[in-house]
């Protein structure tokens, strides 16, 4: 496991390839953008670049582990989770901030056996910023160990949410007034559009919450493992354990937290 993180790392950091297509091609260009579920659902050639050249090297590596990535998935391929070892990726989370330009977007790659997450890196290719975690040994940013906030108190936390891509009115309204309930008495709720980044953020303490309705297992498979591995609760926003693939989480530096935020919350269902 360390041997395969350590190599993802290393794939991250001076995969010049990536880099090029990510940051120098694809980050300060007007992009191609098409859209996929709806119309703030976006994508552009460089997610889909991305992900063949992650998932080409992985199998070049682990020829048979099974593989679930977003943008194979916008391709129609059925992609369920076994119990196989499967690498779980999003090329790039954040999309629409990359279309914009905007520097909070990231690669991320967790690998799951046996349903349980073994390896979590995720990458910020602007900020050169790289998060790691391999299950049992703790969590890392650019190599240095990294530990969540210990917050325990609602009123002094500082809480990330998202409205995510739907423009369902019924679910904007819930998503709103979730987030009404919090900012009236927390320090401060904000919404950056990476849930890898969400997740890396209260896994190194510069926030202390994060929760959203409407993810996908790429968009957390690996910060999950980040944030439990940096202290974090993890949860199903009702409370009960988290399902990678029910497309809700919540993620609080305690547990004591969690359990002032799950009271609070009306839940959305995808
Ligand atoms: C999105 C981001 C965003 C979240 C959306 C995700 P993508 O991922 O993580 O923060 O609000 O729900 O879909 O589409 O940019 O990979």
């Amino acid at each position: 496991s360390i041997e395969a993180e350590n190599d993802l790392s290393m794939t991250f950091r001076c995969d010049v390839k990536l880099k090029l297509i990510v940051v120098r091609e694809g980050f300060s260009v007007a992009k191609r953008i098409e859209t996929k579920a709806c119309a703030a659902d976006l994508v552009t050639e460089f997610d889909q670049r991305v992900e063949e050249i992650l998932i080409t090297k992985l199998k070049e590596k682990f020829p048979s582990h099974k593989f679930i990535g977003e943008e194979s998935a916008a391709g129609g391929a059925k992609q369920p989770l076994t119990d196989d070892p499967t690498w779980i990726i999003d090329p790039i989370d954040g999309t629409t901030n990359f279309v914009h330009g905007f520097p909070f977007i990231a690669i991320s790659v967790g690998l799951v056996i046996k349903k349980q997450a073994e390896i979590g890196v995720i990458y910020n290719p602007i900020s050169e910023n790289l998060y790691s975690a391999v299950k049992g040994k703790g969590a890392f940013k650019n190599g240095r160990p990294i530990q969540s906030s210990q917050q325990t108190e609602l009123g002094l936390s500082q809480v990330s949410g998202e409205y995510g891509s739907s423009r369902d009115p019924q679910i904007l309204q819930t998503k709103s007034e979730n987030l009404r309930k919090i900012v009236e008495r927390a320090h401060s709720v904000r919404a950056i559009g990476s849930a890898a980044l969400n997740l890396c953020h209260v896994a190194e303490g510069s926030c202390d919450a994060y929760f959203e309705y409407g993810i996908h297992c790429w968009d957390i498979a690996a910060g999950d493992l980040i944030a439990r591995e940096a202290g974090c609760f993890t949860s199903d926003p009702t409370g009960d354990p988290l399902d990678i693939m029910k497309r809700q989480i919540l993620c609080t530096a305690t547990k004591q937290l969690a359990m002032q935020l799950i009271p609070l919350l009306t839940h959305v269902d995808f």
